[in-house]
C-alpha cells in the first residue's frame, strides 16, 4: 500500500479563461471541481496507474466534506482526520491563447496540537500496512515546520519508505530527518541549498549538495524533465562500488504546450512512485514519472493522467547518465 498525506487539503477550481485581464469581468469556457492538495492529486494519478493508495490528511467544514465525497467518488480510498476549522478552496485561472497561469490559494484552516496529535496516531496505524508514505505540500497555520521530519523519523521505524514533496523551511528540516526521497522543482531546489543556479554545473552541484543534506535521493524537476540523484543497486556498498554512492541522471522530454501546468509535478511524483511500488530500477521510474508529468499538463485539473498516453510519452523520455556513483560521505 502506499499512503499518500495532504495536510492542507483543499478543492481545487481550474477555469479556463481565454484572454484573461485583471480587472475585467470573465466567463469561463471550461472548468473542473476536484478534491485537491499535492498529496491528493498524487493519490488520484497513483489511482488511476493501478496501484494501491490511501489519502490521508486534514480536512474541516462544509470543504472538508466535499473534499471526502469527491474522493469517494472516484472511488480513491481515504481516510482524514476531521479538524475544527474549515478546508480551503483555491482557484487556478488558466489562459488558453497564451498559456498564461493566474492560481489563487486560500489562507486555509488552523490546527490545533491536538488535531495533529490524532493525525500523527492515524498515519502510524495506517502506514503499518503500507510500504510508501509521501508527503507532500505545505503544512497548514499553528503546525510546527518539523512536522514532516518528526514523521519521518517515525515512519524510519517501521521501516516505511518515505517521500517528501515540500518547501522552504518544512523540506529544509525534513531533509535533516534523512527521507528516502525529496523531488523539489529548480526553485525549491535553489531554496533549499541556499543559492541561485547560473548553468547547469550549478545545478549538477546542487544534486550532491541536497545528497549530503540528507536526502536519500533527491530528483530536482524542470519543465524539460529532471536531474535525479538515485541510489542504484549493485553500484553501492557490498558492489565493490563506493559505499553509500549516488548516480546522477538526466531525463529529458521535449517540452510541450501547456494546457495547465498545476500538478505536473504532482504526477511526475505519483509515476516514479508508482514504477518504484511495482519494483522498476532507477531509470525507468524516472522515464515513468517524466511521462505522467508530461502528460498531466495536457489536463485541466491536477492529477489527471491517461495512462495509454503515458505509455506512449515513455518512449520519447531520454535518460543519460551524467556521471559514475559518487560517494556521499
Ligand atoms: N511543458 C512541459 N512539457 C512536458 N513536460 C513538462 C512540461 N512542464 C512540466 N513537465 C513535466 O512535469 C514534471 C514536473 O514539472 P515542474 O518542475 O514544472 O513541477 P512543479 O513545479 O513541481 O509542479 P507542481 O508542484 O505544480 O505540481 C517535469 O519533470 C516534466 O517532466
Ligand atoms: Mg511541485
Amino acid at each position: 500500500m502506499i499512503i499518500t498525506v495532504t495536510l492542507n487539503a483543499a478543492i481545487d477550481k481550474s477555469l479556463s479563461v481565454p484572454n484573461f485581464r485583471l480587472g475585467r469581468r470573465h466567463r469561463s469556457v471550461e472548468q473542473t471541481t476536484l478534491a485537491g492538495g499535492k498529496g491528493v492529486n498524487i493519490a488520484r494519478a497513483l489511482k488511476t496507474l493501478g496501484q494501491p493508495v490511501i489519502a490521508t490528511g486534514l480536512e474541516g467544514g462544509s470543504t472538508g466534506t466535499r473534499i471526502v465525497e469527491q474522493l469517494t467518488a472516484e472511488s480513491i480510498l481515504n481516510d482524514f482526520v476531521r479538524i475544527g476549522e474549515e478546508s480551503r478552496t483555491n482557484t487556478a485561472v488558466h489562459d488558453p491563447t497564451d498559456g498564461g497561469q493566474t492560481e489563487i490559494n486560500e489562507r486555509g484552516p488552523a490546527v490545533t496540537d491536538q488535531e495533529i496529535e490524532l493525525f500523527r496516531e492515524k498515519l502510524l496505524y495506517l502506514a503499518r500496512g503500507a510500504a510508501v508514505v509521501v508527503m507532500a505540500g505545505s503544512l497548514p497555520h499553528g503546525v510546527a515546520p518539523d512536522l514532516y521530519s518528526d514523521l519521518v523519523r517515525d515512519l524510519h521505524r517501521l521501516d516505511v519508505t518515505t517521500v517528501i514533496d515540500a518547501e522552504g523551511e518544512p523540506l529544509r528540516q525534513a531533509v535533516r530527518a534523512e527521507p528516502h526521497v525529496i523531488s523539489p522543482n529548480v526553485l525549491e531546489a535553489e531554496e533549499l541549498v541556499g543559492h541561485e543556479f547560473n548553468d547547469d554545473d550549478d545545478r549538477v552541484a546542487a544534486m550532491r549538495e541536497m545528497a549530503l543534506l540528507g536526502a536519500g535521493e533527491a530528483i530536482m524537476t524542470t519543465p524539460d524533465g529532471c536531474l535525479a540523484s538515485m541510489r542504484v543497486d549493485g553500484e553501492g556498498s557490498g558492489s565493490g562500488g563506493p559505499v553509500n554512492a549516488r548516480t546522477l541522471f538526466r531525463v529529458e522530454i521535449e517540452p510541450r504546450e501547456i494546457v495547465a501546468a498545476v500538478g505536473a509535478g504532482d504526477a511526475f511524483l505519483a509515476g516514479f512512485v508508482a514504477a518504484r511500488y511495482a519494483g522498476s530500477g532507477a531509470e525507468d521510474c524516472l522515464r515513468f514519472g517524466v511521462a505522467c508529468g508530461a502528460e498531466s499538463t495536457q489536463r485541466l485539473g491536477a492529477g489527471l493522467i491517461d495512462p495509454a498516453r503515458v505509455e506512449r510519452l515513455v518512449a520519447e523520455v531520454e535518460v543519460t547518465r551524467v556521471q559514475a556513483p559518487v560517494e556521499v560521505p
